[in-house]
């Protein structure tokens, strides 16, 4: 089972992939939590772009992402897949083509992630981009590229507009505490994890 939680920043990802992890491993299950861009080299190149420590431009940026992504699954997800490990991945493909479609054609980037495992359960943070906003900067040093209301307003609608893409995707209200949309969350999915 591949589980991907997917959203604005700040809407609550981080959190809610860490507490529906904490979930599944109080049931006895054997979880792996984990997040996109990686810890590999590739995945460092990615987040070092996103901090503006280098700059390059979005078609590298989204190829770098994907060479991450193939590596990722490869090395870590494919493996404890076939041993019946419930994955939890943080930010998967609609985060690529809800950040990247601001600046590249929206077919390419789908033609981009066509060959990549589909998950089985896509869990749709919406969280107002004011609210995401306030969250972020009460919650890390640095605010990242993309991260202005109006481009925050437009990702969102990207990823709104993505809500079919990946058949059992469910879309959250993540403007909740923590605890009710993790509570939403379970509401919505707990039946089909096992
Ligand atoms: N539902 C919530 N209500 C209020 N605060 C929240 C909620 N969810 C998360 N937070 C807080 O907001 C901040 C950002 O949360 P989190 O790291 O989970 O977001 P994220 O979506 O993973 O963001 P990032 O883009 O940084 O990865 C943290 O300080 C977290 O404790
Ligand atoms: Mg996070």
């Amino acid at each position: 089972m591949f589980i991907t939680i997917e959203g604005i920043d700040g809407a609550g990802l981080s959190t809610q992939s860490g507490l529906l992890n904490e979930y599944l491993l109080k049931k006895g299950k054997k979880t792996l939590l984990t997040k996109e861009p990686t810890n590999s080299l590739i995945g460092g190149l990615v987040k070092a772009a996103l901090k503006k420590e280098w700059s390059t431009n979005n078609i590298a940026l989204q190829t770098l992402l994907v060479a991450d992504r193939a590596h990722h699954l490869a090395s870590e997800i494919e493996p404890v897949l076939k041993k019946n490990v419930i994955v939890i991945c943080d930010r998967y493909i609609l985060s690529s083509i809800a950040y990247g479609s601001l600046d590249i054609p929206l077919q390419h980037l789908k033609q981009l992630n066509s060959i990549f495992r589909k998950p089985d359960i896509t869990i749709l943070l919406d969280a107002h981009p004011k609210i995401a906003l306030e969250r972020i900067k009460t919650s890390r040093y640095s605010v990242e590229l993309f991260e202005t209301e109006q481009h925050l307003t437009q990702v969102r609608k990207n990823y709104l507009s993505l809500k079919n893409f990946f058949s059992n995707t469910y879309v959250i209200d993540a403007n909740n505490p923590a605890d009710q949309v993790f509570k939403d969350i379970l509401k919505a999915v707990e039946k089909k994890i096992y």
